[in-house]
């Protein structure tokens, strides 16, 4: 998709649809209100017969307005101005973009970048727009043998600004947001592929493919390399499986030689059907999602090579199966993970900390600046905080503050869990250093207490996306989620080190 920005008067665009918001009740915004001007009262004369309320995601698409250049008027309900916030906004702009999609019109021009958001300038608004139209045309097509839907005429969305002076911010915005938006899609492309085609292996060439298209170094170690550095939790993971383990590194050189990397570690469970302790057969099939983490650290790796970050970034992904089998995990197996620690497999099921603890130890050869990793790890973060926010903890309150202002900004919001000390001893185990789950309470703060045992060595941050990287039900579907928090996280610590380009 194309966008563009424009600053310019409704009645001078010639456009396939112009598009404007009207308020509850009845109230049209300044440009509708402009527009309605110069149609001679075509609007409100069409409200005023009841067609049009303004409530939130109403839509009234009117053809033929007199005197204006654009072929169509689509009226976008806002709600009550007052009430009219970040949340509705982008409601608003995905509502605008599902209208129109099954209309004729191949360019449109968008006013509702032009309506006030509190707190929001511009480049906000218009990222936000060019995320929003990408990702409600979203479709994931590829394995049917017929597309569902295959009308997609819409090729150009021109983004309206008040002032000419806003048009540079609004281009580096739409710059942004379509290098957000296509980390997105790839995370989403990658976690909704299913099991069977979406492998460790696979997920390897896909790292690789990546990394040649924009100049990363990408290194694949496969069982053997990991034997040789001693990963026997991750390994243990993949003992029940017939795909082979890899640990994928990736590394983006944007900034100076020698700077310490900032590091992003996602799980790339491919399929985790419990292993031993098995799950339970329902929404099973879910668990091909249990590679988001992986997935989201490629997404937004790639947003920041395409936006040449000036920062130095490493990814590194431990990708494996969970599933039963004659050599797989048992419940009270004891491994030794690369750290040195041992412990004991109480639930084979706790298998993305297993995996993760050899990956965070691996990373530590980066020096890193700091450290994130991105994992849907607990059904207990789903309980504690729904699907509207990933779970945070770490140990560096500093770090913990960047990633909630980047979720804020970009609305893929986090919450912050604590990992104090008195959560350590759910973890005790009577025959290993740890045990690999510590009882029904608390369950995604253990997750995180666990990680912790292997993060002293840098400051280290760890999202539990398992609420928020998927939805379930009739819009089943990978949601690419923590792809923008990353990328923002990531565009704050560039502008932060390089303040003359901000
Ligand atoms: N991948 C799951 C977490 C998960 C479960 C995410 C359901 C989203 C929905 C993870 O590997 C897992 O199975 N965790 C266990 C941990 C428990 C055994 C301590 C869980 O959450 O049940
Ligand atoms: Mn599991
Ligand atoms: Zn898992």
């Amino acid at each position: 998709m194309e966008f563009i920005v424009k600053s310019g008067t409704p009645e001078k665009q010639r456009s396939g649809c112009l598009v404007a918001g009207v308020f509850e009740s009845r109230r049209l915004s300044a440009v509708a209100a402009q527009i309605d001007e110069v149609a001679q009262g075509a609007i409100a004369a069409v409200l005023r017969r009841g067609d049009l309320e303004g409530k939130p995601s109403q839509t009234l698409l009117l053809h033929n307005l007199p005197n204006l250049l654009s072929e169509r008027v689509l009226l976008v309900g806002c709600g009550k101005e007052k009430d009219f916030n970040e949340a509705r906004y982008r409601e608003v702009s995905a509502k605008a973009i599902q209208a129109l999609k099954d209309t004729g019109a191949t360019e449109i021009t968008s006013y509702l970048t032009e309506i006030e958001v509190k707190g929001r300038d511009i480049a906000w608004k218009m990222r936000q727009a060019v995320e929003m139209t990408e990702s409600t045309l979203y479709r994931f097509e590829q394995l049917k043998s017929k597309p569902d839907n295959n009308r997609r005429d819409l090729r150009r969305v021109v983004l309206a600004v008040p002032k000419r002076s806003d048009l540079a911010a609004g281009e580096r915005a739409i710059r942004e947001g379509q290098a957000i938006a296509a980390g997105v899609k790839l995370a989403r492309d990658l976690g909704n592929l299913p099991g069977n085609i979406c492998t460790p292996t696979y997920l390897a060439e896909q790292a690789t493919a990546i990394g040649q298209r924009l100049g990363l170094k990408v290194t694949v170690l496969d069982r053997a390399d990991m034997e040789q550095l001693g990963m026997a939790a991750l390994l243990s993971v993949a003992r029940g499986s017939r795909q082979p383990p890899k640990l994928i590194v990736l590394e983006y050189r944007g900034g100076k030689e020698g700077e310490a990397p900032i590091a992003l570690v996602g799980k790339g469970l491919t399929f985790d059907a419990g292993g031993i302790s098995i799950k339970p057969a329902a929404n099973m099939d879910e668990m091909k999602f249990d590679m988001c983490g992986a997935a989201a650290v490629l997404g937004a790796i790639q947003a920041a090579a395409e936006l040449k970050l000036p920062l130095n970034i490493v990814g590194v992904i431990p990708s494996s199966e969970n599933l039963p089998d004659g050599d797989a995990n048992k419940p009270g197996d004891i491994v030794k993970s690369m750290s040195g620690q041992t412990i004991e497999v109480l639930n084979t099921d706790a298998e993305g900390r297993l995996i993760l603890c050899d990956a965070l130890t691996y990373t530590e050869r980066f020096n890193p600046a700091a450290v994130v990793d991105i994992a849907t790890l607990t059904g207990a973060c789903v309980i504690a905080l729904g699907n509207h926010a990933s779970g945070l903890m770490g140990n560096n309150d500093p770090l913990a503050r960047e990633l909630i202002a980047a979720g804020r900004y970009t609305y893929d919001r986090c919450w912050q869990l604590p990992l104090w000390d008195e959560y350590r001893k759910q973890l005790d185990s009577n025959f290993a250093d740890m045990a690999n789950i510590g009882g029904r309470e608390a369950g995604a703060i253990i997750g995180g207490m666990f990680l912790s045992r292997f993060t002293k060595k840098f400051k280290w941050a760890h999202l539990d996306i398992a609420g928020t990287a998927w939805k379930t039900g009739k819009d089943k579907g990978a949601t690419g989620r923590s792809v923008p928090l990353l990328t923002q996280f990531l565009i704050d610590r560039a502008s932060r080190e390089q303040p003359e380009s901000a």
